[in-house]
């Protein structure tokens, strides 16, 4: 690390960790006492800083909160017995988040900032890490674009945060899903690849529609035919049909390459399924429910790792399932968990020590 990437640490004067009840803490609402903060101006990264967890002050004018350069990551961390910290396969997201900012026209985060800065930050708040089965640090990295001005063009200045959240087990309950067929989360050529916020505002309004229908969450079809299932939510998302696991390729651009799906991928061979990764159309998904061959359907993601779905609405169509008989989802949910608390061999290196 040059000198320029030195990061300065100022510690918070009194931990809030002793005021909080860390139960079952509810996905995203409790931060823990510090936060990493970085500049970028003239072309370099600066100010990078770990300081106490608190508001920022800004400008109306703010470029970020007119144009949307704006990008995340979600990655988590976890202790083992001995509680040693933990992150599971940060450099995957850490690619992730710079293909997010090439896409949407902004700096690429170096990787000794990204990288050492998480660690040092978890490092000082490892305290918050919960010692419970499906608990787990919520690492959020983030940059907006702080141009203080009016004006559609890409930001000369952007902020590269870290913020991380303590968290319990998450989307629990199988889930029943609404096949959306009118409103489209991304298209060929667009942002759909990038973990984008914009992509989230934009997802929010079918979502709302789906839950008025009783529907937890949407599975997202292709922008053309609205025929090829994309993902589900904020999960990517996997079928077993016969003793194949198909899930949507990302050759279009359109599907967040997610860490977990890589994770699933790998697992699912290790169980001896045959993997494919293709277009997969709704009308093959049913052809397989009423032939009996449709086993499983599940989502994969960082909040929830592995989501079992219960039911899949199509028009008048609804598929069920008894999510209580099946062995894959859960085992491949239990084999993550059990490798990111130190139960199971690591053996793909997905651990990285903190
Ligand atoms: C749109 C979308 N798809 C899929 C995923 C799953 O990606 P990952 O497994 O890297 O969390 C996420 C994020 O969690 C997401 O926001």
């Amino acid at each position: 690390m040059t000198a320029a990437m030195d990061i300065s640490i100022r510690k918070a004067e009194r931990s809030k960790l002793q005021d909080l009840n860390l139960e079952n803490p509810p996905f995203g609402k409790y931060f823990t006492d510090h936060m990493l903060e970085a500049d970028y101006e003239n072309g370099e990264w600066k100010n990078i800083e770990i300081k106490p967890y608190q508001p920022l002050l800004l400008s109306p004018s703010l470029a970020a909160l007119h144009y949307g350069q704006a990008i995340f990551e979600g990655i988590k961390a976890y202790k083992d017995s001995e509680g040693n910290a933990f992150i599971f396969r940060p450099q995957d997201n850490y690619k992730r988040f710079n293909r997010s900012a090439e896409r949407m026209q902004m700096p690429a985060v170096p990787e000794e900032l990204f990288m050492e800065g998480m660690r040092q930050l978890i490092e000082l708040d490892k305290n918050w890490i919960p010692f419970k089965q499906d608990h787990s640090l919520y690492i959020r990295p983030f940059m907006f674009s702080s141009d203080e001005l009016i004006g559609v063009r890409p930001s000369e200045t952007y902020k590269f945060m870290i913020i991380l959240s303590p968290t319990g087990p998450y989307y629990i309950e199988p889930m029943r899903i609404y096949v959306e067929e009118q409103y489209v989360r991304a298209a060929p050529g667009g942002v759909g690849y990038a973990k984008a916020a914009g992509n989230y505002g934009a997802a929010m309004y079918a979502t709302a529609e789906a839950k008025k229908k009783g529907y937890d969450q949407v599975l997202w079809m292709d922008a053309f035919e609205h025929k090829y299932v994309q993902e589900c939510g904020t999960m990517n998302v996997f079928f077993i049909i016969g003793n194949t696991a198909i899930t949507p390729d990302l050759e279009q651009g359109t599907i967040l390459d997610g860490v977990t799906r890589q994770s699933t991928i790998t697992l699912l061979k290790e169980m001896g399924f045959a993997v494919e990764e293709r277009p997969l159309s709704i009308h093959d998904i049913i052809d397989a429910y009423n032939a009996g061959l449709l086993y499983e359907v599940f989502g994969t993601g960082t909040a929830a790792t592995i989501s079992m779905i219960k039911e899949l609405g199509y028009k008048d169509f609804v598929m069920k399932f008894d999510t209580s008989k099946w062995k894959t989802a859960p085992t491949i949910k239990k084999w993550l968990t059990d490798i990111r608390e130190g139960r199971r061999e690591d053996k793909y290196n997905w651990m990285q020590k903190v």
